[in-house]
């Protein structure tokens, strides 16, 4: 099949890479001049597991194309996708003035039937608003699904080519024929495409990464109190985890929810429910929660070192919202910096794929280096803040020669803490014990 992407941001790079392996052709569309160039000699914009072999494999077959013409974009597909940016507008709202501009552009060009599809993450009614924005310019017919992705960063192919479930929020039977048609070779397994109306699908999506961060953050608040009440949170947590009503997925407490996605949907599903005189008491609960976990450590940090960290240096390991990624959005460690240069020490951070976000964004108020190990040389603490697979079986000796003292500050709960108490390390997790050597 025919098929065009609008927008080549994280959802559209991957949709449109893996509807080209799948053997459709696949034109991708982007304003950005040298990103669209960048991407014709192969090179891909994001860090993401995977990708790139797909993405050189289906660029040498002709099936997978860039191009800043919205025109040609708009003349290729006959199914479009739009995976514009839907970014956190100034009250909390998604701006849905990208899609709303493009759906503009779409009525005034097409000329033969269309499925539009909205792939971003929108607001209930979007769809509507497109399928209205299009027919006021339009002078043939055309269809608007929603079809809502699920996709999680770092392992978006293989959440693409292997969905636990494809949602197509679609009113018209034409339209849902192409889509099934379309995503019948991801669904072999079984897995279902479930069909429903254009809005259930949208809220699905929000409903979905709502319940996510709610669980994630019922968690925070239960190892909080494991702390008070001299609980070990990991106990608590299998123990939970093992009533298969709950599940063991999602239950890891730590530093806090970040990224592209769990903040900024859960802060425009709040915003969404008050424009509809309904206030979200959870979700309020939810964001307020989740901003004061990101700062959990800085209690512990204070009063270890007695609440003077001016001209203390601090080892950082993991500055990605979470590991297999490059991406820095709302990540816990930009919480935990900021606070620390602020309380005047310095900063020598590590990460293994994040680190030219982060110069984009610190410039040289941080100091970066390039191995785990280096941060450590002549730092007062390591402080962990995301758990990438190497910082998970350390060189302990290695740690405690490099450091003024051996403390550790692990906002993800990465060692037990028998096995760090047994180095001679003082050691302060989430929800387990503190551990003072
Ligand atoms: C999420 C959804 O999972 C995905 O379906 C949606 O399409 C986009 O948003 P993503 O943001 O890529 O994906 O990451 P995810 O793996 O879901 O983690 C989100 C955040 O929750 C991270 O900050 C992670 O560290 C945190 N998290 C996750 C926890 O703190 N504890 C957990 O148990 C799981």
């Amino acid at each position: 099949m025919k098929i065009s992407v609008i927008g080549t941001g994280y959802v559209g790079l991957v949709t449109g890479t893996c509807l080209a392996e799948t053997g459709n052709e696949v034109v991708c569309v982007d304003i950005d001049e040298d990103k669209v160039n960048r991407m014709r000699s192969g090179e891909v914009p994001i860090y993401e597991p995977h990708l790139d072999v797909l993405f050189e494999r289906n660029i040498e077959a002709k099936r997978l194309t860039f191009t800043t013409s919205l025109e040609e974009g708009l003349a290729h597909g006959a199914i479009i996708f739009l995976a514009l940016p839907t970014p956190e507008g100034e009250d909390g709202s998604a701006d849905l003035s990208y899609v709303l501009g493009v759906a503009e552009q779409i009525g005034k060009t097409i000329k033969e039937y269309k499925v539009i599809v909205d792939k971003s993450t929108v607001p209930v009614g979007t769809a509507e608003k497109v399928r209205q924005v299009i027919g006021l310019h339009a002078n043939c017919d055309f269809d608007v699904v929603s079809n809502p992705e699920f996709l999680r960063e770092g392992f978006a192919v293989d959440d693409f080519l292997k969905p636990e479930r494809i949602i197509i929020g679609s009113s018209s039977t034409r339209a849902t024929a192409l889509m099934e048609k379309l995503y019948k070779p991801f669904v072999r397994s079984g897995n279902p495409i479930l069909i429903m109306d254009e809005k259930s699908a949208e809220l699905t999506k929000y409903a979905a990464n709502a319940f996510l961060a709610t669980k994630i953050t019922f968690m925070n608040e239960i190892a909080n109190y494991c702390e008070k009440v001299g609980a070990d949170v990991d106990k608590v947590r299998i123990g939970m985890g093992t009533d298969s009503r709950i599940g063991k997925r999602f239950l890891f407490p730590g530093i806090g929810y970040g990224g592209s996605c769990f903040p900024k949907d859960v802060k425009a599903l709040h915003k969404s429910g008050s424009e509809e005189n309904y206030e979200f008491k959870i979700l309020d609960a939810v964001i307020n929660v989740n901003s004061r976990q990101k700062k959990a450590l800085l209690p512990k940090i204070n009063s270890f070192f007695s609440h003077n960290l001016k001209g203390k240096t601090f080892a950082i390991w993991g500055l990605a919202f979470k590991p297999e990624t490059d991406d820095i959005r709302e990540a816990p460690a930009l919480d935990i910096i900021e606070e620390l240069l602020k309380s005047g020490a310095q900063i020598q951070a590590f990460d293994p794929e994040a680190m030219d976000n982060v110069t984009k964004q610190y410039g040289d108020q941080i100091t970066l280096v390039k191995s785990m190990y280096d941060a450590l040389q002549e730092a007062d603490a390591l402080v962990i803040c995301t758990e990438w697979s190497i910082f998970r079986t350390p060189d302990f000796s290695r740690i405690k020669e490099a450091l003024n003292t051996p403390v550790l500050f692990d906002g993800r709960n990465l060692y037990d803490t028998s096995d760090v108490e047994k180095e001679g390390f003082s050691y302060f997790s989430i929800g387990r014990k503190d551990i003072i050597a």
